[in-house]
């Protein structure tokens, strides 16, 4: 602890790496900490009434600059008292504070206040423990703080520590609050729904708070833990090139809330952590409660800078390594796969996927998975889920005979499961109906046929690691596609007393995550999917655990541009899978040719899905020349720094991506045509990140540039002049690709 150091002694610098330079530093002159990182600085300092109080975030300043010591804010009138107004780093529900708190506890004698002082310090390597007390009653909130050298992105959560005697209930506790100067901003957060997850969602920010949340016990699809607030000089238009972005996002899969506000004096600020609804964690004495981390960041490059952090920031920091990727910077780029889902759904039988896999090698797949149906008595959606026995009809001579045949064709094997979840239809719930989430004599409702299991109790986790662990003894699997096709309702958890039921917020997920672990650490070589029927459970805390996600059920390609577009503000194309399915679509029932669903695909990580047993030889040709061509851009397509031309959203006539791998020597671009209307050629596409000073040739993936466009010219030209496309690229639809290469 640094609390009682000389005053001397005025910067003191917990780490300092030597590549990207980075900083936690606190001076006891001014009482100031300051973390320096990428080209971010973050400020934050002890006031005179012993608040922490937020000072600065932003772009980065010199190590020189000092901010004039923390002040909080002046009784503008008697409604805004200082201790509302004034931006603290994470405030106690007491004294007058009418905007969120950070965190709110009732205790045991029934009061309610809680006013968290600043008590002590600790350094660590790229950051610092800043440990809060309350005025007079033992409770610790230590603050932990981390800046990541290169993006700047700072890693912010609390542990709460009650040392009362008695137990205090926790009602509201978030990760961190991140206060922004005050300005005019558009608040950029995403919606969404089964089917149509991750629109962009964009308004101007007001007074009042915009609440973005899940209530369902896990992320969601309605709303993603991630948002975005850009400086603007006109609310509402946000800028993909320009403009300062904080940015945030929350890594935590169970129920989470993050609260926008501005308030009367118009300082902003975002909030986020637990839900509080129905929320109430109870800290028996010398017991702690650790939050979700909660990731912050700031660009000045607008929307695209932001993401383009995020991206790097996930890829070299979020994203698991198996044993044979560790201690690499960069995850590997995701296998292209094949999923039976599409194509066979709960039919899935040794010679029909046998048949399959021949087909899917063919076309230069990496890895063949089976998707649902293989287990217990599953024949459709009513009846087997939390049986994890091979279906004896199906697969007589259980899975190995597909397996070898899988790696006899040079591809590894996945393989789907959900293991949260039971059907009333099983063996599994027969035997154990007390393990899902329930209230005693109240309806279990049902949806998809299927109840949750309560992760939160021991024997159920234990069941489930179990079973998962000898799937994976048993069977040479390297994936497993990990679903979870429903939310929460009535959960209840009647093992534990009254008061202490609502943990299962916490304990559900932190089981869920510690099983995870375990399972990675069991078998280091085995790579993990996030997919809730769809993309209902991504965010920063499952993508510790999981190598990529599934971001929607709907294969649509034309919908998937959207979907992608809007994934792509808060997630990097390394873990969005897409796969190319049938056409006319299942649920648009758009017809759409093969490459414009190839390329759509393309912009992320590459799967098939259709029943290529029924494809014609010039579609097998077709896909076995873009897989091939996919293969050699992958890395720079979802490593690389990702560019969003023109946004395929609100029905946009054209969109275009471009990405650049980091030594600036390739750089892939995707353009593509709603429809075309009153004959409009496609806009010349000026691209971005080049090296101006450096030549490249283009080379079409799929479709054609202009007749008058060179084959070489330099980055100076690409980006300024730009690249023309052909003609007669035009129609309903269509879609162009090209590479670049440096000379
Ligand atoms: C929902 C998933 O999102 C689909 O891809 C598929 O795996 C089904 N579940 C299987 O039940």
């Amino acid at each position: 602890m640094l609390k009682t150091l000389p005053a001397t002694l005025l910067f003191c610098f917990a780490a300092l790496l030597p590549a990207q330079s980075s900083a936690a530093r606190f001076d006891m002159g001014t009482k100031e900490f300051r973390l320096d990182g990428g080209n971010v600085t973050y400020v934050f300092g002890v006031n005179p009434r012993g608040e922490l109080q937020q000072m600065y975030w932003g772009a980065r300043l010199a190590d020189s600059d000092k901010l004039s010591p923390a002040q909080p804010m002046r009784e503008v009138a008697s409604f805004d008292p200082p201790y509302s107004t004034t931006p603290q780093e994470y405030v106690g529900w007491g004294a007058g504070l009418y905007v969120e708190p950070a965190l709110k506890i009732t205790f045991a004698d029934g009061n309610r206040d809680l006013v968290l002082h600043y008590d002590s310090h600790t350094d660590k390597p790229g950051g610092l423990d800043v440990v809060l007390k309350d005025i007079s009653r033992p409770i610790y909130v230590t603050l932990h703080y981390a800046i990541d050298p290169e993006t700047g992105i700072l890693a912010r959560s609390a542990t709460i520590e009650s040392r009362e005697s008695a137990p205090v209930t926790i009602e509201q506790a978030a990760a961190a609050a991140w206060a922004l100067p005050r300005g005019q901003y558009t608040l950029n957060y995403l919606t969404g729904r089964w089917g149509g997850e991750y629109n962009l969602t964009q308004e101007p920010l007001q007074h009042g708070a915009r609440v973005i949340e899940s209530r369902r016990g896990s992320t969601g699809h309605q709303a993603n833990p991630w948002f975005a607030v850009q400086s603007v000089t006109q609310p509402g238009a946000a800028d993909e090139d320009h403009g300062e972005v904080w940015f945030g996002a929350l890594g935590w899969s169970g129920s989470w809330r993050i609260v926008v506000e501005q308030d009367q004096l118009d300082a902003v600020r975002v909030t986020g952590g637990f839900n509080p609804f129905d929320f109430g964690y109870v800290l028996k004495p010398g017991e702690k409660l650790d939050t979700p981390i909660f990731y912050g960041g700031y660009s000045a490059h607008g929307l695209g800078g932001a993401s383009r952090l995020l991206h790097s920031f996930e890829n070299h920091n979020i994203l698991p390594r198996t044993a044979k990727t560790a201690g690499q910077p960069l995850p590997k780029p995701r296998p292209v796969i094949y999923n039976s889902w599409e194509a066979t759904e709960y039919n899935v039988t040794e010679t029909g996927q046998s048949a399959l896999a021949e087909k899917a090698a063919a076309l230069g797949i990496d890895r063949f998975v089976m998707d649902d149906g293989w287990f217990g008595q599953r024949k459709v959606d009513n009846a087997g889920l939390g049986d994890w026995y091979v279906n004896k009809e199906k697969f007589p001579n259980g899975l190995k005979p597909l397996i070898d045949k899988v790696h006899s064709l040079h591809m590894d094997f996945g393989l789907w499961v959900e293991p949260e979840m039971v059907n009333p239809n099983s063996d599994l719930y027969r035997a154990h109906p007390d393990w899902v989430l329930n209230f005693p004599n109240r309806p279990r409702s049902e949806a998809r046929n299927q109840l949750v299991l309560n992760l939160a109790r021991t024997d159920v986790r234990d069941y489930v690691l179990g079973f998962l662990d000898k799937l994976l003894n048993e069977n040479d699997i390297a994936f497993l596609k990990w679903d979870y096709n429903r939310n929460w309702s009535e959960p209840g958890w009647d093992q534990l007393p009254p008061a202490e039921q609502k943990k299962v917020y916490v304990a559900f997920t932190q089981n869920l995550y510690g099983i995870l672990a375990e399972l990675r650490k069991r078998h280091p070589n085995v790579e993990i999917e996030s997919c809730s029927g769809g993309g209902g459970r991504v965010d920063l805390g499952i993508l510790r655990y999981t190598d990529e996600v599934w971001p929607s059920d709907n294969t649509d390609p034309f919908d998937r541009l959207t979907i992608q577009d809007g994934f792509s503000y808060a997630y990097t194309p390394q873990i969005m899978m897409a796969w190319v399915t049938a056409s006319p679509h299942w649920l648009n029932k758009r017809t759409t040719s093969l490459a414009y669903r190839m390329l759509s695909s393309m912009q992320g990580s590459l799967g098939i899905g259709d029943n290529i047993a029924k494809w014609s030889d010039q579609d097998l040709a077709v896909a076995k020349r873009l897989i091939a061509a996919y293969h050699e851009v992958q890395p720079t397509i979802v490593q690389g720094d990702l560019y969003r031309l023109i946004s395929p959203r609100n029905g946009s006539e054209f969109s275009a991506t471009q990405t650049v791998n980091h030594d600036k020597t390739q750089s892939v671009v995707f353009a593509f045509i709603h429809s075309t209307q009153e004959g409009r050629g496609f806009p010349i596409l000026k691209l971005k990140g080049l090296d101006p000073q450096a030549q490249y040739t283009v080379t079409p993936i799929e479709g054609k540039a202009s007749h008058n466009a060179p084959a070489t010219a330099s980055g100076a030209f690409w980006m300024n002049h730009g690249l023309d496309m052909d003609d007669n690229f035009r129609g309903d639809f269509q879609a162009a690709a090209f590479r670049l290469d440096r000379k």
